[in-house]
């Protein structure tokens, strides 16, 4: 847990990468199934990743990301779309999948059916793409704690036009809308927010023990 911790506190919102380094597919692959372990409400996980290496692609989203050169330097960009509607297809699929992976059939998963038909399906749609972002940000959060652990640099970003995003990855004909992004490379020694003390809350402002 030490260790764990030394390295969240190695880690930092990496503002400058290392244009050469680039990380190795097999990291990429085990920071891609931190993301697709997180947790989620309900396990619902609604929503997408776009893992973009793509350097035409990540210049034209560099603009609508006031300009951040992180976008177009590190490594890869990944962009954390979330559903904007949760529909009965969706949870129909979902239990589906349930049923498929786990041997049962609907019967056995009728309750589960009936909370989600009395939960999220009621939710209003700003409700439900709230709710959906916020899905999107624990897998953010796993990410960036997966990085740190091997240590791989990261940059959470919310600094872009989501609107304009979406236009670009065509993400509205999909359901989609970006809920945040984060680019992922290796720090360049030039950085000099590598070296800018932690600034954080101390336990006695964060935690109220009861
Ligand atoms: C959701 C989120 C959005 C952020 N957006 C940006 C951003 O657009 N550009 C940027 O350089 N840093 C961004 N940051 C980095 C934060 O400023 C940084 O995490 C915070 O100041 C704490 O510093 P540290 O992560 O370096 O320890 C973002 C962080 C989070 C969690």
């Amino acid at each position: 847990m030490k260790k764990y911790n030394n390295n969240l506190n190695w880690r930092y919102a990496t503002k400058k990468f290392d244009i050469s380094k680039n990380i190795p597919e097999v990291d990429l692959e085990q920071l891609l199934e931190a993301i697709r372990l997180s947790p989620s409400s309900y396990g619902l996980q609604p929503y997408q990743v776009f893992v973009i290496k793509n350097p035409e692609l990540r210049e034209k989203l560099k603009s609508a990301a006031w300009n951040q050169p992180q976008i177009i330097d590190a490594s890869h960009l990944l962009v954390f779309a979330n559903l904007k509607e949760i529909d009965k297809v969706y949870v129909d699929g979902y239990l589906d999948m349930i049923a498929e992976t786990r041997n049962q059939t609907r019967e056995d998963l009728s309750r589960l059916e009936t909370m989600l038909d009395n939960t999220v399906l009621k939710f209003s749609s700003e409700k439900k793409n709230q709710w959906a972002s916020n899905q999107a940000y624990i897998a953010l959060g796993n990410l960036l704690s997966a990085a740190a652990n091997c240590k791989i640099d990261a940059c959470p970003m919310e600094g872009f036009e989501a609107i304009k995003f979406d236009e670009i990855l065509g993400l509205k004909e999909k359901g989609l809308t970006t809920a945040v992004i984060a680019t992922l490379g290796y720090r360049s020694s030039e950085d000099k927010q590598q070296y800018a003390i932690k600034v954080r809350k101390n336990k006695e402002k964060l935690f109220n023990r009861l």
